[in-house]
């Protein structure tokens, strides 16, 4: 349920739930009027936009943003990703069909292979490719121009791409976590589109667990639905809401099975910390870069993990949260017994 991947049901083109224009789109207000002033600016001189580059982690609205610069530059979108552009010959022939100005969006752009990444260095600055054809004698080299476009690229984390290829991009925008209010905006849009009747404190109730995601608030909209159905006549109120995400297993603040056994796996194993990336990666069954992009941003951003040099550290609040004790409180409370 809190998985910021996308599974099928969100990822879907035509999701009536993405917003079309800038002005529809809730939250991350400095990317949004910084993007209005960019997109203005090019349209006013007729030139495509300069080529954007959106980092944050998963389920933001990456995707969204990147249709609706296509859609407010009233030009065409083409969407691809990384790991699927296999060979340089993929990535030409997508961009000898694009139309002039086109929006060219690569999610997980950090993927791209290395030859397919040198094709794309002189696509970008240039708006042209070098194409050998052939071998020994009969090799030949053309030099072909393409359409002026703008490649909008997505990555979890800026620090993920190289150099070169970030170094191209005119527009570098870091998306961040959304506010409950912002994600409590969000879920209310969503359920007017998809026609749930909700309470304002049932849609709070589900963006207080969300986890700063709207990807996760649409999802979970959908699943308390089910719940709301069967028990409160339909409308989400704030109970059926609390009821449908406890049974999710969400606790209040969002935490899920998998972020409560990290916290708990650093606590009892490693004293709370500090413990390496790897070395809790393979504690806990996961890839390292899913603890990275998935389940630290959310937990530094509520203060219940800290990166140091020597490793990740659990913070008092945590324990506190998962009903443990903090280091130095036992002392802490005898020192108190002791002078009373
Ligand atoms: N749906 C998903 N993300 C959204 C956003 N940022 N604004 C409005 N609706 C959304």
């Amino acid at each position: 349920m809190v998985a910021p991947e996308y599974v099928p049901e969100d990822a879907e083109v035509e999701n009536p739930l993405r917003p079309k224009t800038l002005s529809e789109y809730i939250g991350q207000e400095k990317v949004k009027e910084n993007l209005a002033v960019f997109i203005e600016a090019a349209r006013q001189r007729k030139e495509s936009l300069d080529h954007v580059l959106l980092y944050g982690p998963p389920g933001l609205g990456k995707t969204t943003l990147a249709g609706i610069i296509a859609n407010e530059l009233g030009v065409g979108f083409r969407v691809t990703s990384g790991p699927a552009i296999e060979k340089p010959g993929d990535l030409a022939a997508l961009l000898t069909n694009l139309n002039p100005g086109d929006v060219l969006f690569i999610d997980e752009i950090h993927r791209l292979s290395r030859s397919v990444e040198e094709i794309l260095y002189p696509a970008m600055e240039d708006f042209a490719i070098d194409i050998i054809t052939g071998k020994g004698q009969m090799a030949a080299s053309y030099h072909l121009p393409l359409p002026r476009f703008t490649l909008v690229g997505a990555t979890t984390r800026a620090g993920q791409i190289s150099a070169p290829l970030r170094d191209r991009f005119g527009v570098v925008l870091r998306l961040e976590l959304y506010s409950p209010e912002e994600l409590a905006r969000i879920v209310t849009r969503s359920a007017q589109i998809l026609g749930i009747p909700v309470e304002a404190d049932g849609a709070l109730e589900i963006a207080s667990r969300s986890r700063g995601t709207p990807r996760i608030a649409n999802r979970m909209l959908k699943r308390v639905r089910d719940f709301a159905q069967l028990m409160s006549g339909g409308v989400i109120t704030y109970e059926s809401a609390k009821l449908g995400l406890d049974r999710l297993e969400i606790d209040e603040i969002g935490l899920d099975a998998n972020d409560r056994r990290m916290l708990s796996t650093m606590i009892r194993f490693y004293n709370g910390g500090p413990v390496g990336l790897e070395t809790l990666a393979a504690a806990i069954g996961e890839e390292a870069v899913t603890l990275e992009d998935v389940y630290e941003p959310y937990l530094m951003q509520i203060g219940f993990l800290s990166r140091t040099p020597r490793g990740r550290c659990v913070t008092r609040a945590a324990y506190l949260h998962l009903g443990m004790t903090p280091p130095g409180a036992e002392q802490s409370a005898q020192q108190t017994l002791f002078h009373d």
